[in-house]
C-alpha cells in the first residue's frame, strides 16, 4: 500500500525563482532564506519518494476568474509551465502519475469532496518554485498538482482545508501500489500584495501558525476566513495549503523549520514534518 513519508511547506515567491536563475543563494539578502533547504534536500535524497503531491494555489495561470474550482486535482501525464509575466524562465514539463491521480480523485469524491479533475493543467510559480527549491538538479519524482482557490472569495475555511487533507491522507493510503509519497504545502506565510495594506507582514501570527500546525492543527480551524485575511494579509490565505498538507499526515515530528522576513513581500516559512 502507498505510504506518506512526510510533508514539507515552503513559500513560493516568484522572486525566489529569479534568485535561483541568477545563482544568488549565498547573497546576504537570500542566504537566510535558502539555508532552509539543504537539510530538506538531504532528507529527500535519503527517503527517495516515488511521487510528490504538490498542494499549491493557482494564481491565474491554470484557472482564471471565469472558472475557479475550489479544489482541483491534476490527472494528466504531464503538466506544462507557462510565462506568467514575472520574467521567470519557462521550465520543461513536469511528469505526472495519471493512474495515481485517478485513484485520488475517485477516493476524494467517494469521501464527498467534489473536486474538479484536470486532464490538462498549466502549473504556475506556486507549483514550480517549490519543485526547484527541493530538487535543484531537476531530479524530482513524478508530481500530482492539487490547487485550492485563494484568489476569488468564497475561499475554503481552515476546517475544510484540514478535512480535505485528512481525506487526501486516506485516499493516498488506500492506493494498492507500494509507493512512497511526500506532500508539499506551498504558499504563505503572511503577505498582502495589493491595496492599502500592501507590504503587510505579521511575524507573531506566522510564528503561532508554524507552532500550531505541528502541535495542534485542529486549534487553527477556529480562525475564520475574515480573521485569516486580517491577521495574515489577503494573500496570507495561502496558509490554507499548509492546512491541507497537514491534514494528510496524522502524527508527525518536526525535523526542520526556518522563518525569515521579508523575502520580497512575504514572511517566508519552511518546515519539514516527518510522519511517525
Ligand atoms: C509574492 C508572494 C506570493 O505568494 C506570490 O504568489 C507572488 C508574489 C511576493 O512576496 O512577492
Ligand atoms: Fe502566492
Amino acid at each position: 500500500m502507498a505510504r506518506i513519508l512526510g510533508g514539507i511547506t515552503t513559500s513560493h515567491i516568484p522572486a525566489v525563482g529569479k534568485a535561483i536563475e541568477a545563482g544568488m543563494e549565498d547573497d546576504p539578502y537570500w542566504a537566510p532564506f535558502f539555508r532552509a533547504y539543504p537539510p530538506i534536500r538531504a532528507w529527500l535524497a535519503e527517503k527517495k519518494p516515488d511521487v510528490v503531491i504538490n498542494i499549491y494555489n493557482d494564481h491565474g495561470l491554470g484557472f482564471f476568474l471565469d472558472q475557479m474550482p475550489t479544489f482541483a486535482i491534476g490527472a494528466a501525464a504531464e503538466y506544462c509551465n507557462e510565462d506568467e509575466g514575472w520574467g521567470l524562465p519557462e521550465l520543461p514539463p513536469f511528469k505526472g502519475d495519471a493512474p495515481f491521480s485517478w485513484h485520488l480523485i475517485e477516493s476524494m469524491v467517494a469521501q464527498e469532496f467534489d473536486i474538479t479533475s484536470c486532464q490538462e493543467l498549466a502549473v504556475d510559480h506556486g507549483f514550480t518554485v517549490p519543485m526547484q527549491l527541493f530538487w535543484p538538479e531537476g531530479n524530482h519524482p513524478p508530481a500530482i498538482p492539487i490547487s485550492a482557490n485563494t484568489v476569488q472569495h468564497p475561499i475554503p475555511t481552515l476546517k475544510r482545508a484540514l478535512d480535505f487533507g485528512k481525506a487526501l491522507g486516506k485516499a493516498v493510503r488506500s492506493y494498492p501500489e507500494d509507493i512512497r509519497v511526500v506532500i508539499l504545502g506551498t504558499g504563505g506565510l503572511s503577505h498582502q500584495l495589493d491595496g492599502e495594506r500592501a507590504g503587510f507582514i505579521n511575524r507573531a501570527f506566522d510564528e503561532m501558525c508554524m507552532e500550531k500546525i505541528v502541535s495542534d492543527p485542529e486549534a487553527l480551524t477556529a480562525i475564520s476566513r475574515m480573521e485569516l485575511v486580517e491577521k495574515a494579509g489577503s494573500q496570507g490565505t495561502e496558509f490554507l495549503m499548509w492546512m491541507m498538507m497537514r491534514g494528510a499526515l496524522g502524527e508527525v515530528r518536526k525535523l526542520s523549520s526556518n522563518y525569515h522576513i521579508p523575502i520580497s513581500n512575504t514572511g517566508a516559512g519552511t518546515m519539514l514534518l516527518e510522519c511517525v
